[in-house]
């Protein structure tokens, strides 16, 4: 064939670069000298090549082409990862090019903002210099005309009286004695104003040093050069941590030399899982110096994993295998985790449970509960399908019937009827506007738009009900939103769980108010996760490391607080998610206790939703359906429950 020919031609043009040149007389070259790396005829192997081994020639060319056809394998292999590098890198050039445009459009429209305050600032001076001149100018106007027509009186009386006596006859003179006699003595005594009855005054102070300052320093663009191949993590915590206990990793972002990038800001993402889809919690701080802290805690002893990403891809030496163990010393938690074996308070809440087979949830769809507890059915089961889930987090439910699930590591938001049927799911994943990259937060809007929060591009994303992008609001603004709720003006109630604080917007994006910061006071948050609003319009958050719910009224006041760490009756192990029913009771998902509390509207601890039969594992979001069910995200189970709720 020819390609065998290309081959022998090759061999040929090898062989006839090296020392011992083929003899003329060879014409039949059936034999090879590997010592001398060249072809001959028969004659010669017993010539010139008689001390050297020699082997047939078509042997040679078998192996020749053997090993060429092994290098043409090795390197042909390295096609698919090429590719996968290119539409990688393609895809990162696509976002790039996105973010550009978006961020551009951002710069014109805040300016143009600002450009528009600027100018109805100058109009509104130009106009009240315009009044003020206008007062002063009419006061000191009709002073001067005043005085003008008293000088005129004046002049006019006295040039006829002049007239009169160096001209006149002595009859006229009498004539207008008696007269201008009276008007000059009149005019003698006349009132002037002669006083200035305004002043000169009219100043502008402005001072517009600092606002210049401010401009000038106006807007950053945010960006680092870490990659992740070179990023590290170090710490205890990528191999080990104890169940309940907050674990802690360094991450250290390098840029594409190895070089520490020193600004923070990079998208780092973390994700714990075991092979049974449980999740942890956790949180990554910025110490905003190229190094970052992660924060988690795992609710069960077992053998988990650990993604840490950079920009969507894996870390140095990611995924990590962690593994959770009990703590061996007594420490409060651990007497605490021993407890928790009993059930705590009223008798019930977490027990082991009865296991039931997994084949029974496999199937993604709607499951009735067999065994008596508050359960009526489950869906789901981890996965990317329709009706499966990854990691869902927020839940929320509509007036017209239906339940919303913020699917967060599937990137969309799945919407079922109250009887949990299938309905439809929209979500694309990414970081442009109208895409999502961790959707934490789902509420419907009294509009009907649909609210999420995305925890990963920052900012909250509103869509019409049938899944159509209108806008997003909060950008650049927003840290880490993980919850969302409605209040009963329509505004929109943010949870910034990185930022420690709660925004609240109006739907077009303009901050109605913002409060609350890092810490344990009363008006602060030590990780605060969701939100509710009640009838008072008062605003719930529940405050997962402080391990208590606040409660905030619409202006952001702090109105009252319940909760502490522990497994009794209204004690939380992280709260997450939150609802308030018609009475105005609070129910509450128990993340580390894996249970669901019942409190009234004063914190007082009520009941629990009987969870036993069919164990909660790291529950996040909790709503009421308009059917009085209350839904809740068993995220470690991949699947959302509904239960019978009593009010
Ligand atoms: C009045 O007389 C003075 C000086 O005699 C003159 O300067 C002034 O313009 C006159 N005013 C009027 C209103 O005629
Ligand atoms: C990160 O971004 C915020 C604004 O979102 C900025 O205030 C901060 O200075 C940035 N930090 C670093 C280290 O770049
Ligand atoms: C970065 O900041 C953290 C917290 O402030 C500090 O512990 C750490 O040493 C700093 N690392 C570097 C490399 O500066
Ligand atoms: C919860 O339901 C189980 C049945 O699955 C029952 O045995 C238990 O007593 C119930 N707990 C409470 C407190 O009602
Ligand atoms: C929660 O905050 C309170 C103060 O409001 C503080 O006393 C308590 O120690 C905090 N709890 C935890 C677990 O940090």
């Amino acid at each position: 064939t020819g390609r065998t020919a290309v081959l022998l031609e090759s061999v040929s043009f090898t062989l006839s670069s090296f020392c011992c040149e083929p003899f003329s007389c060879c014409d039949v070259m059936e034999f090879y000298c590997p010592p001398c790396e060249t072809a001959m005829c028969k004659e010669c192997t017993s010539g010139e090549h008689v001390e050297h081994p020699t082997v047939p020639l078509k042997d040679v060319v078998e192996q020749h082409k053997a090993s060429l056809q092994a290098q043409l394998d090795a390197v042909k292999s390295r096609l698919p990862e090429i590719d996968l590098a290119l539409q990688v890198l393609s895809e990162i050039l696509q976002q790039l090019t996105n973010q550009k445009s978006s961020i551009e459009e951002d710069i014109h429209s805040t300016f143009d903002e600002l450009q528009k305050t600027l100018n109805v600032r100058k109009s509104v001076l130009l106009m009240e210099l315009e009044v003020n001149y206008g007062l002063k100018q009419k006061v000191l106007q009709a002073q001067l005309d005043t005085l003008l027509e008293g000088q005129e009186s004046i002049n006019s009386s006295c040039s006829f009286t002049e007239q009169a006596l160096s001209h006149g006859s002595e009859t006229e003179v009498l004539l207008v004695r008696k007269q201008m006699g009276e008007r000059l003595s009149e005019l003698a005594s006349q009132e002037y104003p002669l006083h200035p009855q305004e002043n000169d005054q009219l100043d502008m102070h402005i001072e517009t040093e600092g606002l210049k300052k401010s401009i000038h320093n106006l807007g950053t663009i945010v960006t680092t050069n870490a990659v992740a191949y070179e990023t590290v993590a170090s710490g205890e915590g990528l191999r080990q941590c104890v169940v309940g206990h907050p674990t802690s990793i360094t991450i250290t972002t390098k840029d594409k030399d190895g070089e520490l990038c020193k600004t923070g800001n990079a998208s780092l993402t973390a994700e714990i899982f075991t092979p049974d889809g449980s999740v942890a919690d956790g949180e990554i701080l910025d110490n905003k110096n190229g190094t970052y802290e992660y924060l988690y805690t795992v609710p069960k002893e077992g053998n988990f994993v650990l993604s840490l990403r950079l920009y969507d891809q894996h870390i140095k030496g990611s995924p990590f295998k962690v593994k959770g163990t009990k703590s061996a010393d007594i420490s409060p938690s651990a007497d605490s985790a021993k407890k928790r074996l009993k059930s705590p308070g009223s008798g019930h809440v977490k027990q082991k449970a009865i296991k039931r087979p997994a084949s029974m949830y496999s199937s993604g769809k709607r499951k009735e509960n067999p065994i008596e507890d508050d359960l009526i059915f489950r869906v789901g089961t981890k996965g990317r399908n329709k009706g499966e889930f990854t990691n869902l987090q927020g839940v929320a439910a509509n007036s017209l019937g239906k339940i919303l699930i913020a699917d967060s590591n599937n990137q969309c938001v799945q919407i079922f009827s109250n009887d949990g049927q299938f309905k439809s799911r929209f979500g694309v994943r990414g970081r442009s506007p109208g895409q999502l990259q961790r959707p934490t937060g789902v509420a419907v809007h009294p509009s009907g738009d649909i609210i999420i929060a995305d925890y990963d591009n920052k900012w909250v994303s509103i869509f019409s009900s049938d899944g159509k992008f209108k806008t997003k609001i909060g950008s650049g603004k927003l840290m880490g939103p993980k919850g969302v709720s409605v209040d009963r003006n329509g505004h929109i109630i943010v949870v910034d769980n990185k930022a420690c604080c709660v925004f609240i917007f109006q739907p077009n994006g303009k901050i109605v108010t913002k409060f609350g910061s890092r810490g344990n006071g009363d008006k602060q948050f030590a990780g605060p996760h969701f939100a509710a609003v009640n009838h008072n319009n008062e605003i719930i958050i529940t405050d997962f490391h402080n391990h208590s719910v606040k409660v905030f009224s619409a202006e952001g006041e702090f109105v009252l607080k319940f909760g502490s760490n522990g497994e009794g009756n209204g004690q939380f192990n992280a709260p997450t998610g939150v609802a308030v029913d018609s009475n105005g009771n609070i129910i509450v998902a128990d993340w580390g206790n894996s249970r669901i509390q019942v409190f009234d509207g004063s914190g007082s601890f009520l009941s629990y939703i009987n969870t036993s039969a069919d164990p909660l594992y790291g529950p996040q979001g909790l709503a009421l359906t308009s059917d009085g069910h209350v839904v809740v995200a068993d995220s470690g189970n991949h699947c959302f429950k509904v239960y019978r709720y009593l009010q």
